[in-house]
């Protein structure tokens, strides 16, 4: 069994806590997957010490340079994508295909931002007055604080750290306590890829010590944070004192409306990968699932009967489709919430609702697929994230009460609409209240070159993926150059009183 160490400095050094955590399987308890160190803020201190002095001379570097450096990476990660995959599902327990997907979600992005080397547009405008010419430009910001969650082990981090590169920025990543090697992988790769020491640094450990440290460090200028949205709250309150820039992704509660209209067998496949994919445990999971009064008894007697043939298992079995919670802290809420579920008055369980523990699986976090039937729309299990594989059901009359009923929840993360009409497609395109809205597809499935965020108690505001993502790492500078050779005042200061 390997000890991983701390990344700082573009050397692996052991914490100077000299503790380490161990990190199991959540398919199977007994295995040990590695251990990490258990850091300490000191080491967070070295680690945003060493991006500091590498931002000196990393910002310099032109940024088709730096994009180089990406596209190495993108290569690195796509020649260890099994084994990378294969490290990922024994750590966290999604099956197979789906961590092949998170790896490539990397790679994706290191050639998507590694592109931006070559554009990192600004504007250039006339100017008002002769022989002045005027311009916008980015430029990047400092050390950037990149907290990042056990879900997408590999891919949020890419989203966070390859742009943050690309614009001139250093980092010190802090990886969710449950995943470190996935980040291990990552910052493997960057440094096989010759990136110079001190750019990308990362620290494991506990979210308090090491990630409370890299937001409250004067020298770390840009928090990007995913997670949960109590999480979030706390950030901003912190980072608000210092006026640190913070980029928040944090809950969803997202929505699948079915209407009569639809193709019914397209979107109960859709229901049940959005829902059950990565065992319900995606911010942009399927957690309620909204029918149209003339075909909802029929949908969910279809989809209870879908459900039963999930297959549960160790996800490294190819045939596998559902993986564990991440942890059994995480079963336990998902637990806790279907205990609620069951006390609301109205609601009904009709599939799930328990461990799961045969064969095998008795060793690790599983859980049986749920679904709510009756659930309305003042439930918490209506209201409130979840984080794994529970569905609830609720009832709308016509599509102006499913969208009524879809934007009823304090987050707008992804939503989802399946409709052959196309008057009720754009109707929802308009009126749902979220940061993504699938037509005819489930909520998950985000593709990394359109932004990725969401409104509401969902974020801040800002958007990862896509060009977006450059507004996070970057500050506008307005240029303007006058070669006239003589004092020019600017209209505002020569405008004469005009009736
Ligand atoms: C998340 O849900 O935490 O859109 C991220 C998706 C993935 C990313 C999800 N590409 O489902």
């Amino acid at each position: 069994m390997q000890e991983m160490l701390n990344y700082i400095d573009g050397k692996w050094v052991p914490s100077r806590t000299r503790r380490t955590d161990e990190n199991r399987n959540p398919a199977d308890r007994d295995e040990v997957v590695g251990t990490f160190q258990a850091s300490s803020a000191e080491d967070a201190d070295d680690a945003v010490a060493a991006a500091k002095r590498a931002y000196a001379s990393w910002r310099l570097v032109p940024a088709p340079k730096r994009a180089e450096y990406l596209f190495k990476v993108g290569a690195i990660l796509t020649a260890h994508k099994e084994a990378f995959a294969r490290d990922m599902t024994r750590e966290m327990g999604k099956v197979l295909s789906e961590t092949r997907g998170d790896v490539q979600e990397g790679i994706d992005t290191a050639f998507l931002a590694g592109g931006e080397g070559r554009r990192l547009f600004g504007d250039t405008v006339p100017c008002e007055l002769p022989s002045k010419a005027g311009w916008s430009e980015r430029h990047p910001i400092g050390v950037c604080g990149l907290i990042t969650p056990w879900n997408f082990p590999m891919a949020i981090p890419t989203w966070k750290l390859f742009p943050a590169l690309v614009c001139g920025n250093t980092a010190v990543l802090k990886p969710a306590s449950d995943t470190p090697l996935s980040v291990i992988n990552l910052v493997k790769a960057c440094e096989e890829a010759g990136i110079p020491p001190g750019v990308v640094n990362v620290v494991t450990g506990d979210g308090r010590s090491v990630g409370g440290r890299l937001v409250d460090h004067p020298d770390v200028r840009v928090i990007s944070f995913t997670g949960s949205s109590e999480v979030g709250r706390h950030l901003a309150q912190v980072c608000g004192k210092s006026l640190k820039r913070l980029s928040l992704e944090l809950g969803g509660k997202n929505a699948q409306i079915v209407l009569e209209d639809a193709d019914l067998d397209l979107a109960l496949d859709g229901v049940l990968w959005g829902a059950f994919g990565t065992a319900g445990q995606r911010c942009t999971a399927t957690s309620r699932l909204i029918l149209h009064r003339p075909i909802k008894q029929r949908f969910l007697e279809m989809l209870v009967e879908r459900v039963k043939t999930l297959k549960l298992g160790n996800g490294l079995d190819e045939s596998v489709q559902v993986g564990p919670m991440v942890s059994a802290s995480q079963r336990e809420s998902v637990h806790r919430y279907v205990e609620i579920g069951k006390r609301e008055d109205g609601a009904r369980l009709v599939h799930g609702g328990e461990f799961y523990t045969r064969g095998a699986c008795e060793k690790g976090w599983f859980y049986t697929p749920t679904i709510f039937d009756g659930v309305t729309r003042p439930m918490r299990i209506a209201r409130e994230e979840i984080f794994g594989p529970v569905l609830a059901v609720l009832e709308a009359r016509d599509l102006d009460d499913a969208i009524a009923t879809l934007n009823d929840t304090d987050y707008g993360l992804s939503s989802s609409i399946y409709t052959r009409d196309v008057n009720h497609a754009f109707r929802a395109i308009r009126d749902i209240e979220a940061g993504i809205t699938y037509v005819n597809g489930p909520t998950i499935g985000a593709e990394v070159q359109l932004p990725f965020g969401g409104v509401k108690d969902t974020g801040n505001g800002h958007r990862e993926a896509s060009h977006t993502v450059l507004d996070v790492f970057t500050e506008w500078k307005s240029v303007y150059v006058d070669y006239s050779g003589r004092l020019q005042r600017a209209q505002i200061d020569t405008e004469s009183a005009s009736g």
